[in-house]
């Protein structure tokens, strides 16, 4: 299988200069730009901003450049093929005891991955497959619809087992959250909330080194919170056009 992350990433050199990071649509072998110009029959319009509107469901793919010791990673939207990796990754005991959604069989995997789509089609919820060498490694996630003002979202995540410890999580959280609060104009933000049990330390460590502030310090709520829950924040404010303004606090 050829290398799709290196093939996007060229594209999105061909594109960055006009759309930033955006890269349109469930890219399969046609070409970003052809499918940015196209015009689908039904679905939602998206701003894109600079005059440019795209009718018709988007996804977006993002490349997350290797680091001396670990490959590149590309986040890209769940596909049906990934029901078995999905399944396997569930397995682990971490995963049941941290996520609220556990994925037992093949059925509920798809049945995820479906909600995965409709979340995309209805823009309000952009998860993301998070894929080191064709494999995928983890998810991510950014989960609008739960403040009502709609300011904010929520992030989430996850790596499978046998990959952690590798700064998988808080590389692919890095890249999100600037895409989230920088150049997407899907939903527009001013801040990402990312909540973890406090004993979740693992978590806790990804939140900190992708600067999301300690917040507060919610109260447990028993059968689904059992323990008490850390709110970090993570504010548009300390970025301009995308970027993060090194060393600035809120
Ligand atoms: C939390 C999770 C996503 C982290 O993924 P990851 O790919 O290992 O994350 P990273 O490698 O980017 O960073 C992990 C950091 O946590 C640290 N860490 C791991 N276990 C730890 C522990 N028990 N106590 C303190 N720090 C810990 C690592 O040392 C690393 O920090 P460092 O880079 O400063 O050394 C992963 O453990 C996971 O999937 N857990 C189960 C699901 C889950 O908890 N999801 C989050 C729900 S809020």
């Amino acid at each position: 299988m050829s290398n799709r992350c290196d093939t996007l990433n060229e594209r999105h050199g061909e594109l960055s200069e006009i759309y930033d990071d955006l890269i349109a649509s469930d890219i399969e072998e046609e070409g970003a730009v052809s499918l940015l110009q196209q015009s689908a029959p039904v679905g939602r319009t998206f701003d894109l901003g600079s005059g440019i509107r795209l009718r018709g469901p988007m996804k977006t793919v993002m490349y997350v450049e290797p680091t001396a010791s670990a490959p590149a990673l590309c986040l890209r939207p769940w596909r049906a093929e990934d029901t078995a990796a999905l399944v396997t990754a569930h397995r682990d005991p971490l995963m049941r005891r941290w996520l609220i959604t556990s994925l037992v069989s093949e059925a509920d995997a798809r049945r995820w991955i479906d909600d995965q789509r409709s979340g995309w089609d209805d823009g309000v919820r952009f998860s993301f497959a998070i894929v080191e060498r064709d494999r995928p490694v983890g998810h991510i996630a950014v989960k609008g619809g739960v403040d009502p003002a709609g300011a904010s979202a929520e992030v989430g995540y996850w790596t499978s087992a046998e990959t952690r410890g590798r700064g998988i999580a808080s590389r692919a959280l890095e890249r999100v959250s600037r895409w989230a609060l920088g150049s997407q104009h899907v939903m527009p933000l001013a801040r990402l909330d990312l909540f973890h049990a406090v004993d979740n330390h693992a978590s806790c460590r990804v939140a900190e080194k992708c600067r999301y502030v300690l917040s507060s310090v919610l109260p447990a709520q028993p059968p689904v919170f059992p323990s008490e829950g850390h709110l970090h924040v993570r504010m548009k404010s300390m970025h301009v056009g995308g970027d993060m303004i090194p060393g600035q606090d809120f």
